[in-house]
């Protein structure tokens, strides 16, 4: 007998998006230059010179894109708030353009039943703040809550969900860790100082919003399950570095109210001095949980590989993605599972999963097949069920991403949308996947148990 995949009847159906992915004409009708302005603007930070100058030009085709969602049947849309759009210095001075769009974009969601949730950070700092220190600055725990009050004022009274940061660590770890994000710094020593101020930033917010606020707000991780390549004890010490540094150096503190210890042992003499009010401040409660779930890592030890000492184990024999993401499905399962278990049963959201895989350029006969990404769908939202079916309190599934977009500084190289985009005409076309995808909406997952 087939499975019953079912999904419950309040469980959120949607796509994922940021704003500088793909809004295009950021520093239209007064908004500020942000920290991805300036990166991708400085020659070799980004693939082919690409920027988010166009980018899918959502900033005037929202209400055609809201369409289009509404084509699908999603009944909830994840995008980001651009934090300079709507405080062009970061803080100060009100826009009320940039809020007048995000303004439209959400009535224009409403309209169609579509729930939104609005993310206050995906990773584009206001260059104004960057230029004062950005995360490095124990102000910008401030600086955010200022910009999240004007937010919840603004559209509070519209929107369900809010979404503190997206991806902390990658945040800190892309942007001043490795170098290959905004705003490109490559400082080790800055990591445990970006990181706690993160998350005040996130605490911060949440009170902002339990003072003013009446709907939800949580946090959005990323997380990478960490797998031994063997059952030495070295390469489980390494696994265990590398499951710290990921996946609870965020988690630990807002549930535990401590960093891990083989966190601390790895950041050594460069965690800073934590005054005791900030514990009160980052362990404030919040709503939902948010999980970015794309591959997991197998990992060995490799001394002298800075800076945990610990190399990935790449699984050849296995599907990896254009990125070069394993696909792997049943490590969201497992992580899903994990949170239950070590953080106790706060309602979970997948607000990511999704696979970049070679598309055409362009739409030759209105057709795109991607049967890799629509197998990639239909495996993790089968693990997603079985997720459900282990007792998780899942309330949720995002597909990232919406759109084909900006991936960053893989420029528009990486095509993970659900929905094509020709970045010469800009013209939209649902792929396989897309169909795909609504079907299990339409079927409340009940298609995931064909073959
Ligand atoms: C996540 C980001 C998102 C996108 C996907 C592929 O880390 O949140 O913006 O880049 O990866």
């Amino acid at each position: 007998m087939s499975r019953d995949y079912r999904f419950p009847d309040q469980f959120l159906w949607g796509a994922a998006t940021s704003a500088y992915q793909i809004e295009g004409h950021p520093l239209a009708d007064g908004a500020g230059p942000s920290i991805w302005e300036r990166f991708s603007h400085t020659p070799g930070r980004v693939v082919y010179t690409d920027t988010g100058d166009r980018a899918t030009d959502h900033y005037h085709r929202y209400r055609a894109d809201v369409e289009l969602m509404s084509k699908l049947g999603l009944t909830s849309y994840r995008f980001s708030i651009a934090w300079a759009r709507i405080l062009p210095d970061g803080t100060g001075r009100v826009n009320d353009s940039g809020l007048a769009f995000y303004d439209k974009l959400i009535d224009a969601l409403l309209e169609k039943n579509i729930a939104p949730m609005v993310t206050l950070y995906h990773w584009d700092l206001p260059e104004a703040l960057d230029a004062r220190g950005g995360w490095l600055n124990r102000d910008v725990a401030d600086w955010f809550a200022e910009y999240a009050r004007v937010a919840f004022r603004a559209f509070d009274d519209r929107v369900p969900k809010w979404v503190t940061l997206n991806e902390p660590w990658v945040v800190m770890d892309g942007g001043y860790v490795s170098n290959v994000l905004a705003p490109g710094h490559c400082s080790f020593r800055e990591a445990p100082t970006v990181t706690h101020n993160l998350l005040r930033a996130h605490g911060s917010a949440v009170q902002a919003y339990r003072a003013d606020g009446r709907n939800e707000i949580g946090l959005v991780v990323n997380l990478e399950p960490k797998y031994p390549a063997s059952d030495d004890v070295e390469d489980l010490a390494a696994t265990n570095r590398a499951d710290a540094y990921m996946n609870r150096q965020y988690l630990d503190p807002v549930f535990l109210g401590a960093y891990p210890e083989e966190l601390l042992a790895i950041y050594g003499d460069s965690m800073p001095e934590i005054p005791s009010e900030d514990w009160p401040l980052i362990t404030t409660p919040f709503d939902f949980l948010g999980v970015n779930y794309y591959s997991r890592n197998v990992v060995r030890d490799a001394p002298d590989t800075a800076p945990l000492d610990v190399a990935r184990v790449r699984q050849s024999l296995h599907v990896h993605t254009e990125m070069d993401w394993e696909v792997f499905p049943a490590a969201l399962t497992r992580v899903l599972v994990w949170i239950k278990d070590r953080y106790g049963d706060i309602p979970l959201y997948i607000t990511e999963n999704g696979a970049a895989f070679q598309d055409p350029a362009h739409v030759t006969d209105g057709h795109v097949d991607d049967p890799l990404r629509v197998s990639y769908f239909r495996e993790h939202l089968r693990a997603a069920h079985d997720a459900i079916e282990q007792g998780v309190n899942l309330r949720g599934y995002f597909a990232w991403s919406l759109l084909d977009n900006f991936e960053w500084s893989y420029g528009y190289g990486k095509r993970f949308g659900i929905v094509h985009v020709d970045f010469a005409t800009l013209e939209r076309t649902p792929k396989a996947s897309a169909r795909f995808y609504s079907e299990v909406i339409a079927s409340h997952g009940a298609v995931l148990a064909g073959a």
